[in-house]
């Protein structure tokens, strides 16, 4: 798959899925875009910055909950890490620094950025071999050669896996059981139900971050694909929907527009609006009941003092079962 990150005044090929999914996604009603297209370089930087405010609990808390339960997460050394949608990075030294890993393979879209950490890393694991993947999670990635007799462990950190609907959570589930293999492991943070005062402002923070990250998706479509989308004229939304448990995202028209994509006309109205992201939150029987449906055993559960996170380790279910 072709991929280019623009740089300053560069011209860039478009992506043919972003495409796809933006201009059906425009079309289509309710308006809908996938969550993974806000990982531009800019994107991520963004993204990055939201780990670090004060309302966005899940870093942090998901990264110090790692560093006490790491011990007991009983990995034999010499294993394959495998991470999913690794983005900078930034809780894997805390892993590989406790389970002592002979090879790291980090997947994520976003290349420049994969690139990096990945250089990062090399240099601080110099004992550990740093096999960096770009690639879309949702399309079947081969793993490196050089794991494929080690012992893995998947890594699916950040609840990256709540930004999915069950259904393709649980494809995603089973094709990490099919590419890790019998015997595999796998660590998945969840995030938990929690009361939406503490969730909205999380995803509609005071500074405005989260803001600045949803609006990039519009500017994003406008610098690749030849947009001439109004992004001022749009408003951050940030909802909880109980009845499906998970927060949404959408970017909503505060007057009436009309704009190009790809030299394809669009209209919204005042109120219309398009729905970016959701971000699933699990109750204790929901997480697991969604990992055996993907085929992963739960083994062990950690969660913080409030119950505000959970790090789940599972084991590949044997593909004969039993009654
Ligand atoms: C990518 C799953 C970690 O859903 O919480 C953060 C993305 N979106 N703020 C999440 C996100 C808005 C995030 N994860």
């Amino acid at each position: 798959m072709l991929k280019q990150e623009p740089g300053d005044g560069e011209a860039t090929l478009a992506d043919p899925h972003f495409r796809a999914d933006v201009l059906n996604g425009i079309a289509a009603r309710p308006r809908a875009i996938p969550a993974r297209w806000f990982y531009d370089r800019r994107g991520s930087e963004l993204f990055e910055a939201i780990t670090a405010l004060p309302e966005y609990y899940p870093t942090r808390t998901e990264a110090e909950l790692l560093g006490t339960i790491c011990p007991e997460l009983d990995v034999a050394p010499g294993a394959a890490v495998v991470e999913f949608g690794s983005g900078s990075s930034a809780k894997t030294p805390i892993l590989l620094r406790c389970i002592d890993p002979a090879a790291y393979v980090p997947i994520d879209i976003s290349g420049d950025f994969l690139r990096q950490s990945a250089r990062d890393l090399a240099d601080a694991f110099p004992d550990v071999q740093v096999l960096p993947l770009e690639a879309d999670f949702l399309r079947p990635v081969p793993l490196p050669n050089q794991v494929a007799d080690l012992p893995k462990l998947g890594f699916f950190p950040g609840s990256t896996i709540g930004n999915m609907d069950a259904y393709q959570a649980v494809d995603l589930l089973r094709a990490m059981r099919t590419w890790l293999g019998d015997g595999a492991k796998l660590l998945i943070g969840m995030d938990r139900v929690k009361s939406p005062d503490i969730l909205v402002p999380a995803y509609d923070d005071a500074q405005g971050v989260t803001a600045a990250f949803n609006l990039n998706l519009l500017e994003r479509i406008n610098r690749e694909l030849g947009g001439t989308i109004p992004v001022d004229a749009f408003h951050h939304r940030a909802i909880w929907n109980d009845s499906a448990s998970r927060i949404e995202m959408h970017l909503e028209a505060t007057r009436d527009i009309a704009f190009e994509v790809e030299g394809r006309p669009f209209a919204m109205r005042a109120g219309e609006t398009i729905h970016t992201e959701n971000s699933h939150k699990y109750g204790e029987r929901g997480a697991r009941l969604m990992l055996r449906a993907g085929g992963w055993t739960p083994v062990r559960e950690w969660s913080d003092s409030q119950g505000w996170f959970s790090l789940i380790l599972a084991e590949a279910q044997p593909l004969a079962r039993g009654p």
